[in-house]
């Protein structure tokens, strides 16, 4: 038994030593066991944090999360989360307290709002208390931020897990405007009459086929002086393929093609309670990918907001088009970088699986700067080489560039698509088709939306800002 535990042991009368002695419990990655003390301390979970040369963030954001997860299925109201002084390894009580924070709050996530409420309710789960009798005040800053992450994190999940009928792109925009609402910056969205006007053909084209209206959405928070980081997200409320339409084999899991969106809002969220001092601005272009009468066809020519003509081979290739035409607007405001998240390919599932997220870009250092942000804030990503054989597959007989090349490098000539509107500023692309979403539930969460690039992008744009 770890020394720390001493007084836990003592309070729980002796259980934890039980516990060790029988052998049942040796603080494996993910092990868990639930024991019931005889004193002030009538039930403990305890979680193992795997390998100590292993232990970092991750590792105590994972248990973190797998407690909470625990003590909300379990039906227990409200909780104390301690861990041990051996567990913390090297790290500092700052990021503890981050790490612990966010962990809280991921393995606490449920939807059930469409749902009848159960017959036998079971409490809901409402406060979990972090116990860090030492260095208080430094783990309460770090807890802070973690938990502004986390709310940025589940807002971004809400978002996610909502059907297509319900998170429509009128729908997204009235969430970043309720956004800017609560936490003062400025909210601008285009319907397809303005999305028309300034010129986003591609974003038109993809919109087309469906009856539900685009929007283009900005997000300006200003909170210091000097380029903006720009964050794109893509935003497909549905993706059905269009005319080039998907199989009907878990077509509904095309709700989440509006993933990188709801990111950049989760993102904004976080900023709105940190108040980081720099400036950030979210860009989300928000449409249906519909087949109909009105719908584009493959073959069909369009222009871009770049001036580019793209010829469109498959529509079903639509994240490519409504990202060309944010990555075009955003050269108005000559940002320092700009990062998307789009669940563009389905090639890069088949890639790096669902454990990882592949990144693409211009500039080596600000793709190291990413994958840093992403080992930080345990959404990992790696990265794919833009390199210049493979802009060939994007050629068109007809038009500028074409939308898609085939099955050969999937995920890379959808980046080297994306790479024609680049205009003017460092850019890294981040494809989260893998990792938006999963169908497992595992130790830490239930099925359905993982809200990733939050924490990723939070710690990418709190880096820049110096914290
Ligand atoms: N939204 C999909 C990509 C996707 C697939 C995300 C699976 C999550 C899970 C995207 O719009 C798409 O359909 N991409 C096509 C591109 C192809 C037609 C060039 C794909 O990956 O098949
Ligand atoms: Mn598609
Ligand atoms: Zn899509």
């Amino acid at each position: 038994m770890p020394s720390s535990l001493q007084a836990l042991d003592g309070a729980s009368g002796g259980a934890l030593t039980r516990l060790y002695k029988s052998g049942d419990f040796a603080g494996k990655k993910d092990e868990s066991a639930l024991v019931y003390g005889t004193g002030a301390a009538a039930r403990l979970l305890l979680l193992g944090l795997g390998k100590r040369e292993e232990l970092g963030r991750g590792p105590i954001r994972r248990a973190a999360a797998a407690a909470a997860k625990k003590a909300r299925t379990l039906g227990v109201p409200s909780a104390a989360f301690h861990l041990s002084a051996e567990g913390r390894g090297s790290l500092g009580p700052e990021e503890v307290g981050q790490v612990v924070g966010e962990g809280l709050a991921f393995g606490a996530w449920q939807y059930a709002e469409m749902k009848q409420p159960p017959e036998e309710k079971k409490p809901l789960l409402e406060r979990i208390e972090v116990l860090a009798p030492d260095q208080t005040a430094a783990v309460e800053a770090g807890h802070r931020i973690g938990v502004a992450i986390a709310a940025g994190q589940t807002l971004t999940r809400g978002l996610q897990v909502l059907p297509g009928n319900v998170c429509t792109p009128a729908y997204l925009a009235t969430a970043a405007q309720e956004l800017g609402r609560r936490y003062g910056f400025a909210v601008t969205v285009l319907d397809r009459g303005a999305i028309l006007k300034e010129g986003m053909g591609a974003l038109i084209a993809v919109a087309q086929g469906s009856l539900e209206e685009p929007r283009f959405i900005a997000l300006e928070y200003k909170g210091g002086s000097g380029a903006p980081v720009v964050l794109i997200g893509k935003g497909v409320t549905f993706d059905t393929g269009g005319i080039s339409i998907k199989p009907a084999q878990s077509m509904e899991e095309m709700k989440y093609d509006m993933s990188g969106a709801a990111a950049v809002l989760g993102t904004f969220e976080a900023l709105g309670q940190l108040k980081p001092k720099l400036n950030v601005v979210g860009l989300v272009p928000a449409t249906e990918n519909m087949p109909s009468g009105n719908a584009i066809k493959p073959g069909d020519v369009v222009k871009s907001h770049f001036g580019k003509t793209i010829e469109i081979i498959n529509t079903d290739a639509e994240g490519r088009l409504i990202l060309a035409d944010a990555l075009s607007w955003a050269r108005r405001y000559e940002p320092a970088c700009v990062l998307d998240a789009a669940t563009l390919t389905g090639a890069m599932v088949v890639a790096l699986g669902h454990v990882v997220t592949g990144v693409m870009g211009t500039d080596d250092a600000l793709v190291e700067e990413v994958r840093r942000a992403g080992e930080r804030s345990g959404e990992r990503v790696w990265p794919l080489p833009l390199w210049d054989e493979f802009r060939d597959l994007m050629k068109s007989d007809i038009a500028d560039v074409k939308n898609s090349g085939g099955r050969p490098a999937g995920s890379i000539t959808a980046g080297w698509f994306l790479r024609e509107f680049v205009k003017g500023f460092p850019w890294a692309h981040l494809d989260i088709a893998g990792t938006a979403y999963t169908e497992r539930e595992d130790a830490t969460m239930v099925k359905g939306p993982t809200g990733v690039m939050v924490r990723l992008f939070c710690e990418f744009v709190l880096g820049r800002a110096g914290k």
